[in-house]
């Protein structure tokens, strides 16, 4: 198994980035956690970052095409981008949704997502660990 972990705007500031919210955790440490679970998980991982809206609607056309399984977190265009919602329809492997702060616990306009609807599963508010279970649950089900 071959995973996309899609990384939306503002995530490459992780670390020094609101870590009241985010956490301390850097960006490189987000990434250094999914390919050393991957490793442990005998699958392959791929983490991507993008500021740009149309560089992340062209990753997750190359997902869909592959049929590789996604894990987004899509961070503000989640609440309002239906670009990224409409590539998300296409995917044909499983979609894991990650948010690292619980979303539901914050500004009324974060508690809407135009993902979760398509998403396989949701996973909010556990920080990095999100994406670790996210591929932890990929390689135990989806394989
Ligand atoms: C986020 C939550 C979003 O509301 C926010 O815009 C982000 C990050 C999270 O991981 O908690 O940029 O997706």
């Amino acid at each position: 198994m071959n995973v996309l972990v899609l990384n939306g705007p503002n995530l490459g500031r992780l670390g020094t980035r609101e870590p009241d919210k985010y956490g301390h955790d850097t960006y490189a440490d987000l990434v250094d956690s999914c390919e050393r679970t991957a490793v442990e998980l005998g699958i392959e991982v791929e983490v991507r970052q993008t500021d740009h809206e149309g560089e992340m609607v062209g990753w997750l056309h190359e997902a869909a095409d592959s049929r590789r399984p996604v894990v987004l977190n899509a961070a503000a265009w989640t609440h309002y981008s239906i670009a990224v919602r409409d590539a998300c329809a296409q995917l044909r492997a499983p979609l894991l949704e990650v948010h690292l702060s619980n979303v539901h616990s914050r500004e009324s306009f974060r508690a809407h997502s135009y993902i979760s609807e398509l998403a396989t599963g949701v996973l909010v508010g556990l920080g990095v660990r999100g994406y670790t279970l996210a591929l932890r649950w990929l390689a135990e089900t989806a394989s």
